[in-house]
Formats: structure tokens, sequence, C-alpha cells
């Protein structure tokens, strides 16, 4: 499974990098304009840090200017996947990116139909949203499912990106379910180490050897 961090912060996906735990990187508006940085600027920032894909949003809602956006967001760097909203302009452009040769990763994903759409128009990545599934008392898992079954049905090539993960069962649950790759914020994926047993496990431990002065070097 590829882990992507799902944020504009470069010092949290520095700090994930250097432990090897970045295959890629998100971004969306809400991401950029928290980072209070100029897009492009922290784009090319983040682009030279990892080596995976690098998800840059469109700003605009009509297939030209989205497909003009996306031409200028593919000079920044060639890890660069252009990130469309799944509508029919952004259908438009998508399958025109990808024509070109070009990743693109079809965002706010809410229905398998959706999915169904954003593979036939050459996604590289389609990103289903969970949390904002659960959030309306809806099953978002049960959505990476069905995108799993039906792309697995007919040989379709684009990667169910899980998104808008909240949770580490997010993630443990997108693993079992077959999701390509998932993305999260820092602290989601650094909470996935917590466990009780291991914090008792190693103190039982370092008793043992203050007790014994059990010593290596
Ligand atoms: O990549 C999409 C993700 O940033 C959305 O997450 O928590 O705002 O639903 P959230």
């Amino acid at each position: 499974m590829k882990f992507f961090v799902d944020t504009a912060e470069i010092d949290a996906i520095a700090e994930l990098n250097a432990l090897g735990m970045v295959d890629g990187v998100t971004t969306n508006p809400s991401l950029i304009k928290k980072s209070g940085r100029d897009i492009i600027e922290v784009t090319k920032e983040i682009c030279e840090l990892v080596d995976g894909p690098v998800s840059a949003e469109v700003t605009a809602t009509d297939a030209e200017t989205m497909i003009a956006e996306g031409r200028k967001l593919v000079e920044i760097a060639e890890n660069i996947a252009v990130k469309v909203p799944l509508t029919w302009d952004g259908l438009k452009a998508c399958k025109t990116l990808s024509d070109d040769g070009h990743m693109v990763n079809v965002t706010l994903c809410f229905s398998a139909n959706q999915a169904l759409l954003a593979a036939k128009a050459g996604a590289t990545f389609i990103s289903p949203f969970i949390g904002r599934l659960d959030d309306i008392n809806l099953d978002g898992m049960e959505l990476i499912e069905d995108i799993r079954t039906i792309y697995d049905n007919y040989g379709f090539e684009t990667q169910i990106l899980a998104a808008s993960i909240r949770t580490v069962n997010h993630i443990l649950d997108s693993a079992r379910t077959g999701a390509d790759v998932i993305t999260a914020p820092p602290a989601v994926i650094k909470s996935m180490i917590n466990h009780p047993l291991t914090d008792k496990g190693l103190a039982t431990f370092l008793a043992d050897i203050k007790a014994a002065d059990i010593k290596i070097l």
C-alpha cells in the first residue's frame, strides 16, 4: 500500500519522508489556504522534497480553464498529478490531460458510479472521501469496497486513493479492502504506531536492563 501525506506543510512532509513513509503528497485548496503560501511555490517545494506523485488541484470549474491550469501545474515538476473535481468538466479535463500523458487525480468522489466514470476518463487516481461519507452516517469504507470490486471486475488501472482519512482504522480498513493508496494527515499516519502494550513491554525491558545492569557498549 502506498502512503501519501495529505498536507502542504513542508516540515511535516519532510519528517515522515525521512522515515520512508511518504510515497506521495496530496494537497487541495483548503490545505493550500491552511499553509498560507503561494500554490505554485509550495507545490514546487513539495515536488523537490518527494519523488512520488504530488497532487495539486485546479481552481477553475470549466474544462478549458482546468486544462490550461493543469498544463501550467505539470510544468512545475514531472511528478505532478493534476487534481480535478468529479464533474463533467473535470472528467473532460481528465481525459485531455491523461491523453497528454499527465497524471490526473479525480477528487471529491462519493459514489461508485462516479469512480466508474473517472476510470473511463483515464484517471490515474480516484479519490473517494471516506470521512465525509461517515460524517453523514453513510459507510465510506463500503464505497472503497465497491470501487475495488468494480475496478477489478474490468481491469481498470486507475488507482484507488482512499482520502478524507480521519482515523487509523480508516487506514487499516483501506488496506484490508485493497485500496492502492491512502492519503492521510501526518498526525494520523504517526498515530498508527501507538499501542499501550508496546509502551508497557518496553518499560518492563528498560526496568530489567537497569536492574541487571545490562550493557552492550
Ligand atoms: O484529500 C482530501 C482530504 O484532504 C479531505 O479530507 O478531512 O477535509 O474530508 P477532509
